[in-house]
């Protein structure tokens, strides 16, 4: 029997992903986590990004879009009690099935260097580490 329901993450998800994603370690807030950004992410990507119920809670959620050319993923967070059961590879599974539906070669993900589980995940997700590259941020005015 399936544990989870997978769907869209939609605006009206926001405080409670929120709610999960402070309660979850290795995950910095930004700027860009305010939920207008978020509303503006999730319009400009619609059905990309997913949330996973269980009984009608949040237990999980990752925001995927892309800008016509690349493909991101962030803030993926799955609770504690739900992890080590495939749960985070479906939502990857499906994140990167609609960005190739819709044309995306590549997808790009921004992991903390010292989040070692992370890294290992998106190791066993068959990404590609990427030494040859750093990330450089600019904060607008
Ligand atoms: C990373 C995270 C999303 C993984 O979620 P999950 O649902 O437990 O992952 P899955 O069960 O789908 O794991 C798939 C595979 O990834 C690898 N993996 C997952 N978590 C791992 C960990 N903590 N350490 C080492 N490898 C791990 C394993 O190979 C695993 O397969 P296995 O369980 O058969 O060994 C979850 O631990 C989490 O929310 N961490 C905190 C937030 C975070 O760091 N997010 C990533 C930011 S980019």
């Amino acid at each position: 029997m399936t544990e989870w329901n997978i769907q869209p993450f939609l605006a009206d998800d926001f405080h409670e992903v929120m709610g999960l994603w402070s309660a979850t370690e290795g995950l910095g807030v930004g700027p860009g986590d305010s939920p207008e950004a978020i509303g503006r992410f999730l319009d400009r990507n619609p059905g990309l990004s997913l949330v996973a119920r269980t009984d009608g809670a949040i237990i999980a959620a990752i925001l995927c879009g892309h800008d016509g050319r690349r493909g991101f993923i962030y803030r993926l967070a799955v609770a504690r009690a739900h992890r080590r059961r495939g749960l985070a590879a479906e939502l990857v599974r499906r994140c990167i099935a609609g960005l190739a539906a819709e044309g995306i070669a590549r997808c790009q993900v921004f992991v903390e260097a010292d989040n070692q589980a992370a890294r290992e995940f998106w190791a066993a997700m068959n990404g590609a580490l990427r030494n040859d590259l750093v990330v450089f941020s600019i904060d607008l005015p």
